[in-house]
């Protein structure tokens, strides 16, 4: 089975998917899958590529010497650059794979794009579909569907670009408290979110945050632990053991995730007693099914000292290094990174 690894992507969290790819392709059964690696740049280019991409990219090194404008980066895949767009979209019998891994955060990757294509091409690939993969990647719409079916949310307010102006910074702060959150509806890797702690910086943060999209959220800041759970499965979904995210800066920014080595601890499994574990996975499954994801997708709750659990959002393509929550979950569930890769591609062509 050819199965096509798609990385890189029109998105800020390229430099990410990269990592995550790479990650997947040491491990991955080669036994049972040929892989073929296909790179896109941040201009959309797509490129077969060989291994040796990964080292010639040095991703690591790369997001490390990255400073905050990384949106502003240009970061070219090598390898030979085809019209892969069309193989893959030919309506002719011999595709140049047989199942798609896309391994793409954020943009175009994580919400619906590539799905889409990839479903008018005939290939199967692996984890949720165009609609679950649309909603997952918007804040707004799956905090309204999580509302709907009555699973519980930080109180918050979108604000759409055109209404920008009537932004009162006073009346946020006596609606919200301080501090409080402001993020783009859109984005992943915690990209354009501000925790604002005093009034003067609400302005400028949501200016920031239309930086990158133009619907935006202004959260309440939810005191308590950040959990999160992975799930696995189509029809019968599973819920991994709950892990914790213990964060060194102000919150888990993108700094804290990628640039700071010492930015966030993560816990797994996290502790927690066995009453609260089962509540997190029914919350996480339950979850999962009302925003009609398929494949994977990790679950990131608030946990509040009394007990109550709040959903933060969800990642249906989530990070996927061999350090990344979403598969120490499964490891500490007992199953291996390699098997669950493998059970990946089997629930996308089963
Ligand atoms: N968006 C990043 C990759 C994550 O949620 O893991
Ligand atoms: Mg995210």
């Amino acid at each position: 089975i050819k199965v096509g690894i798609l990385f890189g992507g029109q998105s800020v969290e390229h430099e990410i998917s990269i990592l995550s790819a790479q990650s997947i392709y040491e491990s991955i059964d080669k036994e049972k899958y040929d892989v073929v690696l296909i790179g896109i740049d941040k201009q959309g280019g797509w490129h077969f590529s060989d291994e040796q991409i990964f080292l010639e990219y040095n991703a690591s090194r790369r997001l490390k010497s990255l400073t905050n404008k990384i949106d502003q980066q240009l970061a070219l895949i090598p390898g030979r650059k085809v019209d892969f767009l069309y193989q893959l979209s030919t309506q002719e019998k011999t595709k140049p794979v047989d199942v798609v891994f896309p391994v793409l955060h954020g943009t175009n990757g994580e919400d619906g794009s590539i799905q889409g294509f990839l479903k008018l091409s005939g290939i199967p690939f692996v984890g949720a579909g165009i609609l679950g993969s649309a909603i997952g990647m918007d804040k707004e719409v799956t905090k309204r569907l999580l509302r709907d079916a009555d699973i519980p949310i930080p109180h918050y307010q979108v604000v759409r670009q055109v209404d920008s102006n009537r932004i009162d910074p006073l009346q946020i702060q006596a609606e919200f408290g301080l501090p409080l959150f402001i993020k783009p509806a859109n984005l992943g890797s915690s990209v354009g979110i501000s925790k604002v702690k005093v009034v003067d910086e609400i302005k400028p943060a949501i200016d920031i945050a239309f930086l990158y999209d133009q619907k935006i959220l202004i959260e309440e800041c939810i005191l308590g632990r950040e959990i999160e759970c992975s799930v696995l499965g189509n029809e019968h979904p599973e819920a991994s053991l709950p892990g914790e995210i213990k964060p060194n800066h102000e919150f888990y920014s993108y700094q804290a995730k990628y640039l700071d080595e010492n930015g966030a601890n993560l816990e797994v499994p996290a502790k927690l007693p066995d009453n609260l574990i089962k509540k997190i996975q029914e919350a996480a499954l339950k979850v999962f099914q009302v925003l009609e994801i398929e494949g994977m997708a990790r679950v990131d709750f608030f946990l509040q000292e009394d007990g109550k659990l709040l959903v933060n959002e969800v990642n249906t393509i989530p990070g996927f290094t061999q350090i990344s929550m979403y598969p120490k979950l499964w490891e500490a569930s007992g199953l291996s990174y390699k098997d669950l890769i493998t059970r990946l591609i089997e629930l996308a062509i089963e």
